[in-house]
């Protein structure tokens, strides 16, 4: 990247403890910030993750909440707060995907209780102080520093049992993050370094992920890129691409992850001719990847059919009828974004990405 005329690098403090087998820590980190009445929100596949922080905390732990659902429908958040408050609880500690750190900030949110984050996606919302929530079919989203977990842990062993089509699609979840955060109207010089290497860093792991899902160095450094991506996310602000799957996540309910993948290629072509120094970086970060890219587009098309990431909109249940409805809906609130956000554009966006196929 060039010198750059001006910027703001503000990056809110958090504290990061990243390690195999970094669970552990959990009860020492949970002590840190106090907490001695915990509530444990994790969803019912993370709970078979949750023994070794139970026997940390034991009765520490005054309170589950377990029934974490995706884009956190506002009455799941409105029940987390009561049983919060019911067990005047001192601390929220998440432990899960992006679902389990969204339902814990919505509880932060209103009742400004720290957080600490375990996540086992690569989604990355555990580095932001973004919320997010849903209600009749829109989702809302904001930004509060209450709701940036003060600590969160990081252990690559608990994303070794994320299924193989997770791992892959939520990979490129963060991927978006890091495409995104090279244009994005908050990148600073430094951001631009960190983006650009947690591109490189997913590229060269999610292959590695896929063939070997038990490979703890391929699984530390996906996270490390993950780490990486949620950073870039919570510090820059982001484009087109996330006003899209903002809209098809609260509209229409579609899976992030997948959604994210399948946008990323096209959302990417879009902004191509617009953004050309981060389109360079992208392409240059896969290269030194080992992933061919003649386009930062092509180049992420063709590593996402590499890991078997979705790259068809209309395979991750988006129905194509809804093209007309969901492109008003992203003009509506154009985000700020290199290339003008206009119906046409955004209707040939998502038509392309419906049909799937690589990205022109
Ligand atoms: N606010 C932000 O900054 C931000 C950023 C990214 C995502 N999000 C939100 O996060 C949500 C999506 O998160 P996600 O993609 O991580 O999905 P998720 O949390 O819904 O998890 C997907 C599925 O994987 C399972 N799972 C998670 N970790 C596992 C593991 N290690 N082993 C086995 N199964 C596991 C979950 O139980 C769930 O069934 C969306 O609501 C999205 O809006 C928010």
């Amino acid at each position: 990247m060039s010198a750059p005329p001006s910027f703001v690098h503000d990056v809110p403090a958090s504290r990061v403890v990243f390690a195999l087998g970094a669970i552990e820590q959990v009860g020492a980190e949970a002590s840190r910030l106090g907490g001695a009445r915990v509530m444990l929100i994790a969803g019912g596949p993370e709970a078979a993750l949750a023994a070794s922080i139970e026997s940390q905390l034991g009765d520490r732990i005054v309170t589950r909440f377990t029934d974490v659902t995706m884009h956190v429908p506002v009455e799941i958040a409105q029940a987390a707060v009561q049983q919060a408050q019911a067990h005047e609880v001192d601390l929220l500690l998440s432990l899960g995907g992006g679902s389990s750190t969204g339902t814990a900030k919505a509880v932060a949110l209103q009742t400004g209780l720290p957080m600490l984050a375990v996540p086992t996606t690569y989604a990355g919302s555990e580095m932001t102080s973004i919320w997010g929530l849903t209600e009749n079919q829109r989702k809302t989203t904001g930004r509060d520093p209450r709701v940036l977990p003060r600590t969160v842990v990081y252990d690559p062993v608990l994303t070794v049992g994320l299924p193989a089509d997770l791992s892959a699609a939520s990979g490129m979840n963060a991927m978006a993050h890091l495409v995104e955060a090279l244009y994005a109207p908050g990148i600073s010089p430094i951001s631009f370094l960190q983006a650009k290497e947690g591109i490189r860093a997913l590229a060269a792991s999610l292959p590695r992920v896929m063939a070997a899902p038990e490979d703890l160095d391929a699984r530390s450094e996906a996270l490390y890129g993950a780490w990486l991506a949620g950073w870039a996310l919570g510090t820059t602000g982001m484009g087109v691409h996330h006003k899209i799957c903002h809209v098809l996540g609260g509209a229409y309910n579609l899976p992030h992850a997948p959604m994210h993948s399948a946008v990323l290629p096209f959302a990417t072509a879009y902004n191509e001719q617009a953004a050309p120094a981060a389109m360079a970086a992208v392409v240059e970060a896969l290269q030194q990847a080992g992933q061919p890219a003649a386009s930062a587009a092509s180049g992420l098309f063709d590593l996402q059919r590499r890991i078997g990431a979705p790259t068809c909109l209309a395979d991750v249940g988006f129905d194509p009828a809804s093209i007309e409805e969901a492109a008003a809906l992203v003009v509506a609130g154009a985000p700020v974004n290199p290339r003008a956000v206009d119906a046409d554009g955004i209707h040939t966006l998502l038509s392309d990405a419906v049909a799937g196929g690589r990205p022109q």
